[in-house]
């Protein structure tokens, strides 16, 4: 059994997360994808909001015989996945921008429990921009995130403003 967890804030989800699990569906059977509980950064969206609207815009992806659950943790990741029995951490990279950091965080992963790999995938290159700070800035300010968000997410943040 190839399971992995797929971590991240996801405040909110973007096309770009999805992009990367629809990527890693035909390498792993299960994916966790693991929403971190981290209150001090003062989300948009609740742990539960953001665990309902990820459920929700899996049934528009193709995840083949790829098993999806969402879950939320707080504490480290490589914990989290130890207990899940995961050996794998899904990352996706965006631009060189991201290597830096991704690679201080894989590197201190792996020393924090060396039977845990992280994988990385690179988003499609119309994601390359995107990330959920950017978005929720521009739709704080009026502008255009059709097509970079899923339209439920959209909806959700419109819901958030009125
Ligand atoms: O979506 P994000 O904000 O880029 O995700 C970052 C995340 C949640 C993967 C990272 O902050 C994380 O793993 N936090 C949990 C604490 C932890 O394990 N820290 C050590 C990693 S070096």
């Amino acid at each position: 059994m190839r399971r992995a967890v797929f971590p991240g804030s996801f405040d909110p989800l973007t096309n770009g997360h999805l992009d990367i699990l629809q990527r890693s569906a035909p390498l792993f059977d299960e994916i966790v994808i693991a929403i971190l509980n981290n209150p001090e950064k003062h989300p948009m969206f609740s742990v539960e909001e953001r665990c309902e609207m990820i459920e929700e815009c899996l049934a528009s992806i193709s995840t083949d015989h790829c098993n999806m659950q969402v879950d939320s943790f707080s504490g480290l990741t490589v914990d989290f996945a130890r207990a899940k029995g995961a050996t794998a951490i899904i990352r996706g990279i965006r631009a060189v921008s991201d290597y830096e950091y991704e690679l201080r965080m894989a590197l201190m992963n792996r020393r924090l429990d060396p039977a845990i790999e992280t994988v990385f995938l690179m988003a499609d290159e119309e994601y390359s921009y995107v990330s959920s700070t950017l978005m929720k800035q521009v739709f704080e300010l009026g502008g255009r995130v059709e097509g970079l968000i899923p339209e439920l997410v959209e909806s959700r943040m419109r819901e958030k403003k009125s």
